[in-house]
């Protein structure tokens, strides 16, 4: 992972999360995805009144698979808080199992946790999702 790619990804997640649509949590998300091909896809997360919410990374893998079918993902961006706050938000469990889909091998996969100031962490998918479960567990290709 370069840190042109790096700086792309924050862009990309900083600008998609200004669009997100939380008026019900007031938490708004921002994420990016890396696809093998080198193309950055954003995603923001989506309320409605039910209750039942799109995450942030759901939209950015959603707009990877629209725009160029399924490719392998080498790293991930979410972009949330305030500036001079310490969190650290990382990709819930669901979606953590959302990027697992997209790379065979979550030790390559790099998470990447940011504030509006810039990147705080990064972790590995395997660091944050060990022992997972996958399509190789159902003979299926990633
Ligand atoms: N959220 C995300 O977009 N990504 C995550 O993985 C964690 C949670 C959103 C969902 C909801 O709109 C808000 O953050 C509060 O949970
Ligand atoms: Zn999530």
């Amino acid at each position: 992972m370069n840190q042109k790619d790096v700086e792309r990804l924050f862009q990309a997640a900083r600008a998609v999360r200004q669009n997100a649509y939380a008026p019900y949590s007031g938490f708004k998300v921002g994420a990016a995805v890396l696809s093998e091909t080198g193309a950055v896809y954003a995603g923001a997360n989506v309320e409605e009144a039910a209750y039942v919410c799109t995450h942030a990374e759901q939209g950015a893998i959603s707009q990877m698979i629209a725009s160029e079918g399924a490719h392998r993902i080498d790293a991930v961006m979410v972009v949330a808080g305030e500036a001079g706050d310490s969190m650290l938000v990382t990709p819930c469990g669901h979606c953590r199992q959302w990027l697992r889909e997209h790379n065979d091998t979550p030790r390559n996969l790099i998470v990447y946790t940011a504030g509006p100031e810039g990147v705080r962490r990064s972790w590995t998918l395997e660091d944050l999702l060990p022992y997972s479960f996958g399509p190789q567990n159902l003979d299926k290709e990633a």
